[in-house]
């Protein structure tokens, strides 16, 4: 039986590299059952609330995929229109009731910190599935799952993160990992848009080395994994400093004549105008299969906090 029973997952960080390497290898052996080989029950009888403040497509279905194919069931709601909060409740209120119609709790919002919050009043396990500008540990864990099933090692690898490294939630989760991890980081961004300092001081303590750059080109032969990410349009306080960075970095395939014959390309998604898409049907383009491990990884999560374990 593993720490996980019962457990929230609030940070990437409150997940030990022992943590990772057991959900890697429960997402595996799920696999089957993701795709619809293989049956399971093994979350029969257990409900798992989905709570999205914010907009979602890929965390909230594959987490509502990841619950029906292990036999459980899903409820909640997307956008809050159409829902109590609309009249003012409070989400302390909404999580306090919710607790009582599921097992655990799966919740985006738009404020750092909101998930920390919810789970303060509720025993349940709390899931964050994105805080504003914050975390979103699910999310690292399928892009992990992607490096680790690609490339077979996270050790040396040289992943460039571009875009947004300010307010892109996805990227903080995920270098938090690959500094336990051991890779080397490379981040591409506008000098307006870097990785904030304190996540920076965080990697050097931890002693690796890591790259700033500004532009793609200046990075791509050396990269093993490149991670696009969207400029975070809703998080910027004005709207004349986005409109200054929007489509600052895309990818063409004519920048890829100079990488590595196995660079992979990855992006959590959604894209705008991050990756051309002409791209797609190059074999550097993991993004789709990404996003499909997102259904076996939130199954190993659930399994790993609701069930039996492995
Ligand atoms: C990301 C998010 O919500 O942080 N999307 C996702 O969960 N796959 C990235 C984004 O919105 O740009």
């Amino acid at each position: 039986m593993s720490g996980f029973r019962g457990r929230d997952v609030l940070s990437i960080r409150d997940l030990s590299r022992a943590d990772i390497d057991l959900v890697l290898r429960t997402a595996k052996k799920m696999v089957p059952i993701a795709v619809g080989e293989k049956r399971s029950r093994s979350l029969e009888g257990k409900i798992l609330s989905t709570l999205f403040y914010e907009p979602s497509t890929r965390t909230r279905l594959s987490f509502e995929s990841a619950m029906a194919r292990l036999g459980g069931r899903a409820l909640g709601f997307s956008g809050s229109e159409g829902t109590s909060v609309q009249k003012g409740e409070s989400l302390a209120d909404t999580v306090r009731m919710v607790e009582a119609y599921s097992d655990a709790i799966v919740l985006r919002h738009s404020h750092e910190g909101a998930a920390r919050l919810a789970a303060e009043f509720t025993d349940k396990p709390v899931i964050n599935a994105g805080d504003g500008a914050g975390q979103h540990p699910t999310q690292t864990l399928l892009d992990l799952y992607t490096i680790w099933d690609e490339k077979g090692t996270f050790e040396g690898q040289n992943v460039a993160l571009v875009g947004d490294l300010k307010y892109g939630r996805t990227v903080h989760s995920l270098t938090y990992a690959l500094a336990e991890l051991g890779s080397h980081l490379i981040f591409v961004s506008p000098e307006t848009l870097e990785m904030p300092r304190e996540i920076l001081e965080h990697v050097k303590e931890r002693g690796l080395s890591f790259r700033v750059a500004h532009r793609l080109e200046d990075v791509i032969r050396d990269a093993d994994v490149v991670y696009a990410t969207r400029i975070q349009k809703e998080r910027f306080p004005d709207p004349q400093e986005y409109e200054k960075v929007a489509g600052s970095y895309r990818i063409e395939v004519d920048m890829l004549r100079d990488a590595k014959r196995d660079l992979i390309i990855m992006h959590p998604l959604p894209r705008t105008t991050e990756i051309a898409p002409e791209v797609d049907r190059t074999k550097h383009a993991v993004y789709f299969k990404q996003a499909f491990n997102g259904v076996p990884v939130r199954m190993a999560l659930l399994d790993l906090i609701l069930g039996g374990g492995a």
